[in-house]
């Protein structure tokens, strides 16, 4: 583990946490699962891998996008309920996130936190190092008695880490509806495994988008601006850069097609052409028939009842929850019911 204090304009710093030896276990990673899913039927590539430096600028704009209104419903009820959300504890509880992207949100909670408790610390975990970096440095700037100690990793292994050193009462938090990204079974393994590092003191918040009309749904994740296009073909633009690969971009298409039975949205690329493309860094030649499809992306849309059931199923209960006057999204903060 290597630990770096950032120095910042201003005399604040922020510390950033970093596996030794992180890039060259990521790229083999990152090759394997190439390969496995070039190789499967049917083609598949691993979502996770969208957040390199571009990857994490394009979500960015992703979020402005007139059609994605996750980020602007999520946004605004954290700004009606701040004070509710961050509130239960006598001295502030450390706010701890997963998957933290630039926390542009959950500025609106650590406002609220530091009016109420005078310090905090906030624990941000994400695989992108621009996305931990670049968010430290912005929220010392913008709150200077805020501690920020930034974890670049995966929060599936880090966040045990994580909790065992912490002091005192945490707020897990984890925005943007990412829970959706997970199958159904995955998304309850993680929250098993996140209930286990909660105390009866901790809370865990949890920010879903709900299931809605299709129209609304299939817009967001296809934008008229052809941002999100742009974010899905990155990641074939990525394994170029980092694998050799000789993906011409210009033969594939973005698609997002909604799901009913599984009320889920899927992002894929399809082959505009039958194709073969190779991958040296993955050690995989891929061949495509003119309108097959790589899936590379899930995002499940839930119910307040199927949220509740999730919840039970880890061992953990609902406490309070918000949702937008559209139901367009929920947040809901949950606490230990029982040690599974
Ligand atoms: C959809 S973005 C959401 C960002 C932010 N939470 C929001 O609500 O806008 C998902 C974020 O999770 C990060 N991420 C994805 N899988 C991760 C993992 N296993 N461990 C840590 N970070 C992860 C990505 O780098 C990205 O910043």
């Amino acid at each position: 583990m290597s630990l770096r204090t950032v120095p910042h304009a201003g005399g604040k710093s922020f510390t950033i946490l970093q596996p030794a030896g992180a890039s060259d276990s990521d790229r083999a990673a990152f090759a394997a699962s190439v390969r496995s899913g070039l190789l499967g039927t049917p083609k598949t590539l691993p979502w996770p891998y969208f957040y390199d430096e571009q990857g994490s600028r394009l979500f960015d704009q992703i979020c402005e996008l007139p059609e994605y209104y996750l980020t602007r419903t999520e946004d605004a009820l954290l700004q009606d309920h701040a004070d509710a959300l961050v509130a239960g504890w006598e001295s502030a509880p450390t706010l701890v996130e997963l998957g933290s992207g630039s926390a542009t949100k959950t500025r609106r909670l650590i406002g609220a936190a530091l009016r109420r408790y005078g310090t905090l610390h906030y624990v941000p975990i994400d695989v992108s190092p621009t996305f931990i970096e670049d968010s430290a440095a912005a929220l010392v700037r913008a709150f200077p008695s805020l501690r920020v100690t930034g974890h670049v990793g995966d929060y599936r292994s880090e966040l045990q880490r994580v909790a065992e050193r912490l002091p005192g009462p945490k707020l897990l938090i984890f925005l943007g509806s990412s829970l959706g990204n997970y199958e159904p079974d995955d998304a309850s393994s993680l929250l098993r495994q996140l209930a286990w590092t909660l105390n009866p003191a901790d809370r865990f918040l949890l920010g879903a988008d709900l299931d809605k009309d299709p129209a609304v749904l299939e817009a967001a994740y296809d934008d008229a601006q052809g941002v999100t296009a742009a974010f899905n073909l990155n990641l074939l633009a990525r394994i170029n850069r980092e694998l050799g690969g000789n993906f011409d971009l210009d033969r594939f298409a973005h698609q997002a097609r909604y799901d009913p039975q599984r009320r889920r949205i899927e992002m894929h690329l399809v082959s505009l052409a039958s194709q073969t493309v190779t991958v040296p860094g993955a050690r995989v030649t891929a061949t495509f028939a003119e309108g097959e499809s790589i899936h590379t992306e899930n995002s499940h849309k839930y119910t307040p009842d199927g949220l509740r059931a999730m919840a039970a199923a880890a061992g953990l209960e609902e406490e309070a929850a918000w949702t937008d006057a559209r139901g367009f999204f929920r947040l809901q903060r949950w606490r230990l019911s029982v040690r599974m």
